[in-house]
């Protein structure tokens, strides 16, 4: 099943030079890219998009850092794209990721994890809206 799901490079994959590694992987795991730009959000605007997390311990911290720089934003599309996805990042904290995950190679910190993917088909939506107009991304 054609899905679509919304992925970030982070302030700390950009300001690393990995957006290229990160969407090689992206490429090579069959996921298109629809849709991308950079952007620098506003701690507002880091907020409003982890609103999920408010009042978590690490939701004053993860709003500054994703506000810190910019990021890439973008909409990848494939079978199955939300599960894929995630597969390939791994998991949120680096030091549990499997072998060969984008986390597992590049991330330093639970935090500074180098790329965000929407866990739904419900946040896929939320959040491909939340970045992205109707004219931004491909039909
Ligand atoms: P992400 O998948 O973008 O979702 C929330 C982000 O908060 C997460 O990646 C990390 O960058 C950051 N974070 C920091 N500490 C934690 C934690 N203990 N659990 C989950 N996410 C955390």
């Amino acid at each position: 099943m054609k899905q679509r799901t919304l992925a970030i490079i982070k302030p700390d994959g950009v300001s690393r030079n990995l957006v290229g590694a990160v969407l090689s992987r992206m490429e090579a795991e069959e996921l298109r890219v629809v849709a991308m730009k950079m952007i620098k959000m506003t701690k507002e605007q880091a907020k409003g998009f982890y609103r999920v997390h408010e009042g978590k311990p690490f939701f004053e911290s993860v709003t500054d850092f994703m506000s810190s720089g910019p990021c890439v934003v973008l909409v990848l599309e494939g079978d199955d794209a939300i599960r894929r996805y995630r597969t390939l990042m791994g998991a949120t904290d680096y030091t549990k990721a499997e072998e060969g995950t984008i986390r597992r190679e590049f991330a330093t910190d639970i935090e500074k994890n180098v790329v965000h993917g929407s866990d739904s088909e419900e946040t896929a939506r939320f959040e491909i809206g939340y970045f992205f107009n109707a004219l931004e991304v491909m039909a």
